[in-house]
Parts: C-alpha cells; structure tokens; sequence
C-alpha cells in the first residue's frame, strides 16, 4: 500500500492545489520532496505513512551509507588512551561535541556538550546532582515529560518542595501571569530550578523562550527540555542561555539512537554535585584512601566508555539537517499541521456531531507539528485510542496512543480529576498495570492518539492519514 494508496489521483491533485494556496510558503519547501525521494525512498516503497516523528525521527539514506563507508575506513580505539586508535577515538568524541555547540550556536567558552544515552539521562544527570535542599525549590509544568517530573522524586528526597504549572483546557497553554506569580512566592537567594518542554510532546504547544529570560531576572536556574523541540525548530541556545538543555539526537535524525547529550553552562555545571563516580569520570580514585577526583567539564558526567563508533553518525546527522535547511523543516512541518488541524476539526459525522477532538491548540500559532486528539462517534462517546492504533495499523500508518509519558497533559485533556487518580492510587497494592488504570478511571478515555510529523512528510502522507479518518464517519 503506498501513501497515497486510498486516494484516486484527481482528488489528491485537488487537495493539494487548496493546501499551496492555502499555505504559499510551503512552496519553498518543495526541495524536500526530493529529499523524501533520494534520502527517504524507503517509506513510499514499502509504503509506510510515517506519523510518529515525535516518538523517533527517520534517518536519511546518506547518513546510513556515510557511516558504513566511515566504520570501513577507519580503525577505533577505546579512547582515554594515547596509543593511536584510542587517539583516532578522542579527536571524534571532541570533535563531534564541537559540532553539537556550533549546530545549536552555544559558545564553547561557555558551554559543554555532555553525551548521555538520551534526554531522560541528560535530565536524571541534572536532578541527581542539582543542590537541592528544604530551602530549594522546584518548578515544573503539567506538561513536562515523564522523564522530567521524575526529577521532582531528588528534590524530594532532599526536602525540596515540588510545585506545578497547570496547564489550561482546550489549549493546554500556561495562563499568562502564573509563572510569576508563582516565581515570585519563591523569592530569596536559594536555589531554584524551573523545568519546562520548549514543546508539549503531548500536545504539541511551544512554550515560549522568554521564559528563560522571565527565569534568570527572578533568580531561578532552567532546564529547558528540548527533545520534542529540536528535531524541526532552530534552538539558538546563545540567545535564550539556559542552564541545561536534555536532547535525544535519534529524535532529530534517527540514527544513532542510544545517544543523546546535555548541553550545559559551564558556570551551572559547577553548581552540580555528582553523588558517585565511574570509570572515565574521574581522574583519580583510591580504594585504601577512599578518596577520588573527578574530571573537571563533561567527562566527570559520562560515566564508563562512551559510545564511540557510533558518535561520529551524530556529526552526520547534524550536517544533513543543516544541509536540509531547519527552516525549510520548520515551515514544512508547520504548513502541514496546519492543514491536518483544519481538516480534523472539519470532519463530522451525518448527524453534524464532530468526529475529532483536539487536545491542545486548534490553529496553528505556537505550537510545533504534533497533534493528540480523539476520535467521537456520533452520539458523542469517544472510540477507544487503541482502536484507532488497530485500524491505522491495516492502513500502515504509524501513529501513536496513550499517554506519551506525559500524564499531566493527558489528565488536564482528559478532564481526570485529582480525587478520581488518587482514587486508584490508594486502591492498589503497590502497583498498577496501565490496563488496570484505565478500569480504575472508568467511562473516561484514558488516553489519545497522536500524530506528528518531521523532515520527510510530504502531503501525501497528510492526505492518507485524512483520509483514513474519514473511515470513521457515521452518515
Ligand atoms: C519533551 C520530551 N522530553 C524528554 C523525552 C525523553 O526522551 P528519551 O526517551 O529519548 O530519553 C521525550 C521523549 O519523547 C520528550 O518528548
């Protein structure tokens, strides 16, 4: 089935001359096309409707070809060590932590690329080592990714207090005004950690930047959680400087995954305290003196051998999205999602009822190319998420339902109370299933459906998913 198998070649044709007019700036993105061509003929040839660019971005075929040809050529060492492989190694690493500040234009005299695994480590390097302390604080959004409420169990456990940001429905937005109000009840020269996603994973919200600006004159440190925003938005990290910045680079380019890095400021990365060491972050450790050192910069943050063979993709992949262009991305993705909102908030069914609820903003202004919603039938009763998963599944689109890890957007989209959760809390044991959840939250959907999209969606891809709704319709 190709991507635009469903749909004849007028009614495909036609659709298409509305969307340009209706998005003329899309035409500047037309080299894509041939990027999706050249880089991405995989997805049409085994007629794949890739819609989950927020879960794992695609690599292109060059960055593949690059690395083979790379691995082939070259021989590599174990680095941290001056015989001449090791060497080899070390030049890569460094050079391609350079690579990384030169992409997101942070200065290396003032910043450090750190290499982690993923986001979630970048963040869980963060929370284990900020200074946290019952005269602390720290502030997170209802929208933040699993992975970063997480940091709230350190600040815990150190007696730091942990206040959230609530999110607003129908767009899932911060109000304006609660952030300082709420900075401004924290005054005083503690520590303060403020972490927010500069785009919702779940509903695809961007938040602004300012905020990091609105953060420092109030005195408070930020993680800005970039991982849902950087595979198709320029960040400019010597503009905003936040203290830290999580990303995973499969999200941005597909391959490697299993590398990701935490770009931090040198000055906030000594304000960290490592609570143990490993092989590579120290430079000295003695078991009869119980004593160690650790490496001053980003060393004394990776612990054991880094992934080296596979760092060097990472070089490739930043150079094909610079060769792309992440403007050309940015306004492809954002003429896309576009389209797709006002298609989905069109569709209804015989009896007028609407087909599609949107969780998070309806029209196109500050938000990126991911989208959650779910599908009503036309008495108004939501069809059930892994429903819709099922039937995408026989149209090859790949989408994605549940939560996302992010809950707390989920349960202010979902309109679960506080009581309801706490409810299911207090009546299990010591653990709960996500099956057994969602019998606990019962008559509520407890989760949506997500699409997004990234560097090789095309109209087609668009078009399929649009029509693969409108096998839902009643008439
Ligand atoms: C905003 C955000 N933060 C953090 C993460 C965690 O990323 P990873 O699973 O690659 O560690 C994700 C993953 O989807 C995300 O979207």
């Amino acid at each position: 089935m190709s991507g635009t198998g469903h749909l004849d070649g007028n009614s495909l044709r036609d659709q298409y001359a509305g969307f340009l007019s209706a998005c003329p700036d899309y035409a500047a993105t037309l080299p894509l096309d041939t990027v999706r061509a050249t880089e991405f003929s995989r997805l049409d040839r085994l007629g794949h409707v890739y819609l989950d660019y927020t879960g794992g971005g695609l690599y292109a075929e060059s960055q593949i070809r690059d690395q083979m040809s790379f691995l082939l050529g070259t021989v590599l060492g174990n680095p941290h060590s001056s015989n001449p492989t090791s060497s080899t190694s070390d030049e890569l690493v460094e050079r391609c932590r350079s690579r990384i500040l030169r992409f997101f234009n942070a200065p290396e005299n003032e910043y450090v690329a750190i290499f982690t695994g993923n986001a979630s480590q970048a963040l869980k390097l963060v929370g284990e080592a900020y200074p946290f302390s019952p005269d602390s604080h720290l502030l997170l959004t209802f929208d933040n990714h699993n992975s970063a409420n997480g940091l709230r169990e350190y600040a815990r456990e150190k007696g730091t207090t942990t206040c959230y940001l609530p999110i607003v429905p129908p767009d899932l937005r911060i109000a304006e005004g609660a952030i300082t109000s709420c900075m401004c009840q924290r005054d005083g020269d503690h520590d303060k950690l403020f972490v927010y996603p500069a785009q919702s994973n779940f509903s695809g919200v961007q938040h602004p930047l300012e905020w990091v600006d609105l953060a420092h004159e109030r005195g408070w440190d930020v993680v800005l959680d970039a991982a849902a925003f950087v595979p198709t938005n320029r960040l400019d990290i010597a503009r905003w400087r936040p203290e830290y910045v999580p990303v995973s680079f499969y999200k941005m380019f597909g391959y490697p995954t299993g590398i990701g890095a935490l770009i931090a400021r040198r000055d906030a990365l000594e304000k960290l305290r490592r609570p143990w060491f490993a092989g590579g972050t120290i430079t000295v450790a003695s078991v009869q003196a119980d004593q160690y050192f650790l490496h001053t910069g980003p060393a004394g943050f990776e612990d054991g051998t880094l992934n080296y063979a596979c760092l060097p993709a990472v070089e490739r992949g930043l150079d094909f999205l610079d060769s792309v262009g992440m403007e050309t991305i940015h306004t492809r993705v954002s003429c896309l999602s576009g389209w797709l909102l006002d298609e989905m908030t069109g569709l209804e069914h015989g009896n007028g009822a609407p087909l599609v609820r949107i969780y998070g903003p309806a029209d196109n202004g500050c938000r990126g190319g991911t989208i959650a919603f779910n599908v009503y039938d036309p008495a108004g009763e939501a069809v059930d998420h892994l429903e819709v998963e099922r039937r995408a599944n026989t149209w090859n689109i790949s989408l994605r339902t549940g939560c996302f890890c992010n809950p707390g957007a989920g349960e202010m989209a979902l309109g679960i109370t506080k009581d309801e959760i706490v409810t299911c809390f207090t009546q299990a044991d010591s653990r709960m299933t996500f099956n057994e959840f969602r019998q606990c939250i019962d008559e509520k959907s407890t989760g949506a459906v997500r699409i997004s999209l990234g560097v090789a969606s095309n109209f087609a891809d668009a078009a399929a998913f649009i029509q693969f709704m409108k096998t839902f319709r009643e008439t």
